[in-house]
């Protein structure tokens, strides 16, 4: 009989306790549920207590829900106003890897006892809840991995017994707050698209921290107060890819990591890891362009500044990053990381982008080219450039050196040579007195850019496609000037209008075919001619006193009428004796531009002509062959 009644006491007393039920969390909870589509994995069995249900506990009298986790049960869509928010005892909140979306509700602001709030990995967006700041228990906040934008607000700093704080991958931007939370240990801000200076208070933390926000500066990324190439690269480390000439790659290593969030988020994180030999013999390298002519008045367009400009946007983020080495490689060791923390100028604005000298902190000169409106599909690009890398070295073609392709930016590298473009020589201090390019120096000029040319067509089979006086880079030695930016016009979407500015140096059926040939480069090469023995620009508005005619029309004109003399530069008159090879130049000029594409001559042939001008000149004594630095 005892034994019964005992029995039964135990039994009034197990039913009375696990019957004891979370009345008003249970409801909260079976409302939030009927209103979240989620996947079939989640039952809570309605029979069952609900402290029993999966992801769910309560505090030790089963009075109310203390922790809810719902992680990667694929609920979906908007969390619902009025439903969790009434869990007034929840501690722990965890409804990350899901494909929850929109703005969280505002009535969260009663979950006044939170201390942890994992949100990660859902389709969140809106600005960083303003409620979350008065949660003054949080512990632990991840928002990382949503599309919150907006600026991180300084009220966060009234989470004072936070410990983490992961708000990485999402959209925020403007300037961090100074978070100065003394229990903070753990801080994730990375791939953002925050801009300004690490506060003091943050620089605790590693970079890895803060990377991806390619405007972010200071503290563990590289200083604000110099001028940058580039902004701070948001991967932690390049990756260095060295092709050879045959185009066989080093030992190479791929780690491939997938991530799958249960069947609903699904997140690919591919890294390649190259692991490559950087240098390859230094054997066959041209030699380094020595210091020359003063670099006044070297800018080809005249936007030279030694303020930093803006080329930060979109490097890197998704794409890894890594830069192309090819051909030799010009003996460099650099990678993406240290082009990125480069000084920089600009050096000039082109038709197919902006220029900038880019000077890298152990003291390696380069030009960086920022391509705009490139058409090519990234296999396109890098197998063409790839191509134009394994041009082989000529003494008057500028090799390319390296590339760089993401989404957002494409950039080409190539030496820098100090004393700059024809451009520069030919009319950047014309009228302050000083001398200009002499005869000789033009003529010597004029051959090596023929002979690049020639090259470029007849063993690499390729067209320049953009032969101008910006092109022709000098040396110190006008014989060993060089051609610039060949090859690069494919990349470029055939159908966009190319840039007026160019205009002068095309010729006329490459509007019509919308490609350049090798008789398209002849052209431009007998412009570039004209240009150098009238002096005058073939993009000026206005070539003597007729508005829109071109250099070449301009200089037939001229001829016709029998006044060649005063086609010539006047500059060029002060040489006496001259004069001759003057008009022999002219003519092979004149040839280049024939109007029908078969009339005129190979550049071999070209090459010839005026080596046999410049073979018929007394050769000068060597020091009249530099350039001249002043009058
Ligand atoms: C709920 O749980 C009880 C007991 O564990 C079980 O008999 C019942 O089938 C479950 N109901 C559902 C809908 O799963
Ligand atoms: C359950 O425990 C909480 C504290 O954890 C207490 O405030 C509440 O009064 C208790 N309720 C019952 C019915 O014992
Ligand atoms: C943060 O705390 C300060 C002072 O305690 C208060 O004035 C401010 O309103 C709080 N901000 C938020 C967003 O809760
Ligand atoms: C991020 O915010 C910018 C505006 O600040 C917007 O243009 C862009 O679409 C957003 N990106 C995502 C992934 O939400
Ligand atoms: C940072 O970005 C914001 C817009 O998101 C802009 O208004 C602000 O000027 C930027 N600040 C700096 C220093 O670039
Ligand atoms: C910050 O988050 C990024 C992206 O998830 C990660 O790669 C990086 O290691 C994190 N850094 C720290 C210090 O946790």
């Amino acid at each position: 009989m005892a034994h019964t009644l005992l029995s039964v006491l135990v039994f009034l007393f197990f039913i009375r306790v696990s019957s004891a039920e979370p009345a008003r969390d249970r409801a909260a909870l079976l409302d939030f549920i009927a209103k979240t589509p989620h996947s079939g994995r989640l039952r809570w069995n309605s029979t069952e207590s609900t402290c029993d249900w999966t992801g769910v506990t309560c505090d030790a009298n089963r009075s109310s829900v203390i922790t809810l986790r719902l992680p990667g049960v694929g609920l979906v869509g908007t969390v619902p106003a009025g439903t969790l928010s009434r869990l007034s005892s929840l501690r722990v909140l965890s409804l990350r890897s899901n494909r929850l979306s929109g703005a969280l509700p505002t009535d969260f602001s009663s979950l006044a006892s939170l201390r942890h709030l994992y949100l990660q990995e859902n389709l969140l967006s809106g600005e960083f809840p303003q409620w979350i700041p008065k949660m003054v228990r949080l512990t632990r906040l991840d928002l990382s991995g949503n599309g919150f934008s907006g600026e991180i607000p300084f009220a966060v700093n009234n989470l004072t017994r936070l410990t983490g704080l992961f708000l990485q991958r999402n959209n925020f931007s403007g300037a961090l707050p100074s978070i100065a939370i003394p229990t903070l240990n753990a801080f994730n801000v990375s791939d953002n698209h925050l801009n300004g200076s690490i506060p003091e208070s943050l620089t605790v933390f590693p970079a890895s921290s803060f990377a991806g926000n390619i405007q972010l500066c200071g503290g563990p990324l590289q200083p604000c107060n110099r001028p940058f190439f580039l902004s701070p690269s948001p991967a932690p480390a390049s990756e260095l890819v060295t092709k050879s000439r045959t185009g066989k790659l080093s030992t190479a290593a791929i780690v491939v990591i997938a991530t799958a969030a249960a069947a609903m988020l699904s997140a690919l994180l591919v890294m390649l890891i190259w692991c490559a030999v950087r240098r390859r013999e230094e054997k066959g390298k041209p030699p380094k362009a020595p210091a020359s002519v003063g670099a006044r008045g070297m800018d080809p367009m005249g936007t030279a500044s030694s303020s930093s400009k803006d080329m930060s946007s979109g490097v890197g983020e998704a794409d890894r990053n890594r830069l192309v080495f090819v051909g030799e490689g010009g003996g460099y060791s650099f990678d993406l990381e240290d082009l990125l923390r480069a000084s920089a100028e600009v050096l000039g604005k082109g038709s197919l982008g902006t220029s900038y000298k880019a000077v890298l902190e152990e003291g390696t000169t380069v030009v960086v080219k920022r391509l705009k409106d490139v058409a090519a599909s990234r296999r396109e690009f890098e197998g063409h450039l790839d191509a134009l890398g394994r041009v082989a070295d000529h003494i008057n073609v500028l090799p390319l050196r390296a590339y760089y392709y993401s989404k957002d930016e494409k950039l080409v590298v190539y030496d820098h040579l100090p004393a700059g473009s024809l451009t520069a020589v030919l009319h950047g201090s014309r009228g302050s007195g000083r001398s200009l390019l002499d005869w000789d120096s033009r003529l010597r000029v004029a051959l090596a850019a023929g002979r690049g040319l020639s090259h470029l067509h007849n063993s690499a089979k390729i067209p320049h496609g953009n032969i101008k006086a910006s092109n022709i880079l000098l040396r110190n030695d006008p014989s060993l000037a060089v051609v610039s930016d060949f090859g690069l016009t494919p990349l470029f979407s055939s159908a966009a209008q190319p840039p007026t500015h160019v205009a002068g140096y095309r010729a006329p059926e490459v509007i019509e075919i919308r490609r350049a040939t090798f008789k398209s480069d002849v052209y431009s090469y007998g412009v570039l001619l004209l240009e150098i023995l009238t002096g005058r620009a073939p993009n000026q508005t206005s070539i003597g006193s007729e508005e829109g005619i071109d250099l070449p029309r301009w200089v037939q004109s001229v001829v016709r009428e029998e006044w060649t003399a005063e086609v010539f530069d006047a500059e060029l008159m002060r040489y006496p004796g001259v004069e001759e090879e003057m008009v022999q130049l002219l003519q092979v000029a004149m040839a280049c531009v024939a109007t029908m594409p078969d009339s005129r001559p190979e550049i071999s042939e070209v090459v010839r002509m005026i080596e046999d001008i410049v073979s018929r000149s007394e050769p000068l004594p060597s020091d009249d062959q530099r350039l001249p630095e002043s009058a």
